[in-house]
């Protein structure tokens, strides 16, 4: 069998403080079939709560349950060799006590087989992160605009507009560093405060829509691959145009099937 160059949460932190480090390539997965394919070629595969909207249809990831997660981390897991799997605790299962992030870390970690999870929040979760890292739980932070807190910002908007919000940042960033976390996602920031976060931690910062000077980079599969017309904000590059290549090859496969053409002698026993 060939050997596997798997990445892990500490070959991941360790990048930082090697220069010439390729940066990170992170990218969500939320079933096995995706993960396989992707595998390869990234370094992160997250299981991200966004699949409360892309896999459920749901307007925010407040749905989304820890059953939910582990589920989809499990399936990620069987097509996972190299990357190193992160999962999201989801809303709710880590915000009202200590023990319930344990547990709910120690599940994703145990059923799901997740490798690390990611936790949103700064400074009012850091005591939870240092606890979970204290029991051997690698923890990947996620500050700025932070998804479950949607109704708190008022929306899916730019953080850090102010000085005052860009240190608030800053020191939700050290305090996760602080707590043991070995990376933090940077979402939803100006290009020059993920410039000056990064500079400032010792642990990779992994962006999304926080411009080019973060360690890496983190995007929705299905945004990236181009699945969902109607979603373009101007921190996505869409690399693929799935939703026209899916499109045409149904509509192929509807016309040849009522006009007899499919299946023909090659595709018959
Ligand atoms: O849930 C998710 O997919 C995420 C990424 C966008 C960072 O948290």
């Amino acid at each position: 069998m060939r050997e596997v160059d798997k990445i892990t949460s500490f070959s991941l932190r360790s990048r930082k403080s090697a220069p010439e480090a390729p940066r990170i390539v992170a990218v969500t997965a939320y079933d096995f079939t995706f993960a396989r394919l992707a595998d390869e070629i990234v370094d992160v595969l997250l299981v991200g709560d966004s699949l409360g909207m892309v896999v459920q249809g749901h307007s925010t990831t407040l749905p989304v349950t820890i059953a939910d997660m582990a589920y989809h981390c499990r399936a990620v897991a069987r097509g996972t060799r190299h990357a190193h799997l992160v999962a999201d605790m989801p809303f709710m299962s880590y915000q009202a006590s200590e023990r319930d992030a344990i547990r709910n870390a120690g599940r994703l970690l145990v059923d799901g087989g997740a490798e690390g999870v990611k936790l949103e929040g700064g400074v009012a979760i850091a005591s939870t992160v240092a606890k979970l890292v204290d029991l051997g739980i690698p923890v990947m932070g996620h500050v700025g605009l932070t998804p479950q807190s949607v109704h708190v910002l008022g929306g899916y908007r730019l953080q850090g507009r102010t000085d005052q919000a860009k240190e608030s940042i800053l020191q939700d960033a050290l305090a996760l560093e602080d707590a043991g976390a070995y990376a933090v996602v940077l979402e939803g920031i100006p290009a020059e405060l993920g410039r000056l976060i990064t500079a400032r931690l010792k642990i990779p910062t992994i962006g999304i829509g926080a411009g080019p000077h973060c360690d890496g980079q983190v995007l929705v599969c299905s945004d990236l691959l181009g699945m969902n017309p109607e979603f373009a904000p101007k921190f996505l590059k869409k690399y693929a145009r799935l939703d026209e290549t899916i499109r045409e090859a149904l509509q192929t496969y509807r016309d040849e099937v009522r006009e007899g053409v499919f299946p023909d002698e090659t595709h018959s026993f």
